[in-house]
């Protein structure tokens, strides 16, 4: 597993920005000679008085163009190598938060690949519902990351075949609170964590942890919970077999208003071709 520390110095960026001392040296450097000499120079080739002020004024307006196009040059260059720089970094996170998404699966003895399926499924329906960039990324990570809390649960809960008990069942529900204490040292994830905190909380109020309803449950979080409900029922249980796809529709359907978001519902059956 990669700690968030290990993320840092997996691809730390490498600054090779120029000092801003060494580019005011070369510029003084450059500059200096260039108005002692050219100086001497139009005196020494312009003897009319007029001409010699139109000629140092041209002089004057090529030196602040030059002067501009240096700037400009360093500047894009700086902001090249800042972009590249938070690429590097975003990889590095998405590297490790993959890895812990892995570990996780193999942790549940899960080799279906849930946390895979359930972010590709939450990627096209964020799209579906018209989130922005920025959104879908916070979205992949928070489907990645939704049950990282599952460490804190003890293998015999987590993989009991048969039903819990109550102590049991308070343990599993702790899952959601673990993972959001786990993620809060890492401000890139803020709002991917509301997905981790919140993918069990319903819309009628009556979910977990915080007993949150309707739209203040966050929205990453009411878009992922259908994802999730659908993958969970259509995959293979040590107590069950998987539903039908039919089965998961018409158990969306009646979960609609009660359990999750009545319109990202719609959206998700309109994805999947079922209707709402
Ligand atoms: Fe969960």
């Amino acid at each position: 597993m990669v700690s968030p520390q290990g993320v840092s110095r997996a691809r730390a960026p490498r600054a090779r920005t120029p000092r801003p001392g060494v580019i005011a040296l070369v510029f003084l450097l450059a500059s200096v000679p260039y108005i002692l000499f050219s100086d001497r120079l139009l005196l020494g080739l312009v003897h009319d008085a007029a001409a010699l002020t139109t000629w140092q004024t041209i002089k004057g307006w090529g030196y602040v163009l030059v002067a501009a196009g240096v700037v400009y040059l360093l500047e894009r260059r700086i902001a090249r190598r800042h972009r590249r720089a938070l690429a590097q970094q975003r990889a590095a996170y998405d590297a490790a938060i993959e890895g812990w998404a892995r570990a996780l699966d193999l942790r549940e003895h899960e080799t279906g690949g849930h946390a895979r399926r359930v972010t590709e499924l939450a990627q096209r329906l964020g799209q579906r519902l018209g989130l922005g960039p920025e959104e879908l990324e916070n979205l992949r990570h928070g489907a990645l990351l939704h049950d990282v809390g599952k460490i804190g649960v003890r293998d015999a809960v987590l993989g009991k075949p048969g039903p819990l008990d109550e102590d049991e069942w308070t343990e599993m529900r702790h899952h959601t609170v673990l993972g959001h204490e786990l993620l809060l040292g890492l401000p890139e994830l803020r709002e991917a964590t509301t997905v981790v905190r919140s993918h069990h909380e319903r819309w009628d109020g009556a979910g977990y942890p915080d007993g949150l309803a309707g739209e203040a449950i966050p929205r990453l979080a009411r878009i992922f919970a259908v994802v999730d409900v659908y993958d969970a029922l259509r995959s293979d249980r040590p107590y069950r077999r998987a539903w039908t796809e039919d089965e998961v529709h018409a158990h969306l359907r009646a979960e609609r208003g009660r359990h999750l978001d009545p319109e990202v519902v719609d959206a998700f059956l309109e994805m999947l071709g079922g209707g709402a």
